[in-house]
């Protein structure tokens, strides 16, 4: 069985005087069938990884550059990333695919930078409105995750998003059919490409508009492992009970 997860994508938000939502989580946390991972912006990975340690809660970042170190201003490398106390780091966000003109190759080379530092990549793929009004889903979500997941994944290292862009952020959630379709066309491709054993057991996530009141049906769903909660995740007694729901299917 995939690892159950759910993890929480703050995106640019959070001060350190919010930290104390991290808290609630960290004293609420008793089951441990169900990880959980907050992608804190990374001004507060240090002080989040050392809040939560030694703990269920894990701290990614959101993004990170393809080189180890070099003149890039601005930008922050997965070895920073790990070295300030992050396990994990989301690659291929739509959000940065669209802000940052990032192609599935930058994607990918950041996908291979996160397991060079130790750190598991959460790869990132899904279609806009007008590629799935046009019938275009499949092949953009195949296309992407040819390009953008490198070879080396496993189950270890890796995770992937399903994340609609049309559903990020909107209130608007893909149907369980839709969901279910398009998670058994990545897992069928995963383990076409990385082999039964991995292939069958890279945790895959759904994001877009996960919240308390549809978490259990998107959890129910064939190839559902757990969720990426971005404006859920902000506060705990949003994110509490998505995490409840992931325990109940567990
Ligand atoms: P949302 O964001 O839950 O606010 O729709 C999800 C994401 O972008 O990861």
């Amino acid at each position: 069985m995939p690892r159950k997860l759910v993890a929480g994508n703050w995106k640019m938000n959070g001060l350190r005087q919010q930290l104390s939502e991290l808290d609630a989580l960290y004293k609420a946390k008793s089951d441990a069938s169900v990880g959980i991972l907050i992608c804190t912006p990374a001004t507060l990975i240090e002080s989040a990884a050392a809040l939560m340690a030694p703990g269920a809660v894990k701290i990614g970042g959101q993004d990170c550059h393809a080189n180890i170190a070099g003149a890039h201003t601005g930008d922050v490398s997965a070895e920073m990333l790990a070295d300030a106390g992050a396990t994990a780091v989301i690659v291929g966000h739509s959000e940065r695919r669209e802000d940052h003109g990032e192609s599935s190759d930058m994607v990918r080379a950041k996908a291979v930078a996160a397991h060079r530092a130790g750190l598991t990549a959460i790869i990132c793929v899904g279609e806009t409105l007008a590629q799935r009004e046009a019938k275009n889903t499949l092949d953009i979500i195949g296309g992407q995750m040819a390009a953008s997941l490198p070879d080396g994944c496993n189950r270890e290292n890796t995770i992937v998003a399903y994340e609609p862009v049309w559903a990020i952020g909107t209130g608007k959630v893909a149907s369980t059919k839709e969901i279910a379709q398009i998670h058994n066309f990545v897992r069928e491709r995963l383990i076409r490409r990385f082999g039964e054993e991995d292939g069958a057991e890279i945790s895959l996530l759904y994001g877009g508009s996960v919240k308390a009141s549809n978490a259990t049906d998107i959890f129910a769903t064939d190839n559902v492992d757990g969720a990426l909660v971005g404006g859920a995740s902000l506060a705990a007694d949003d994110f509490l009970p998505i995490i409840k729901a992931l325990e109940n299917t567990a």
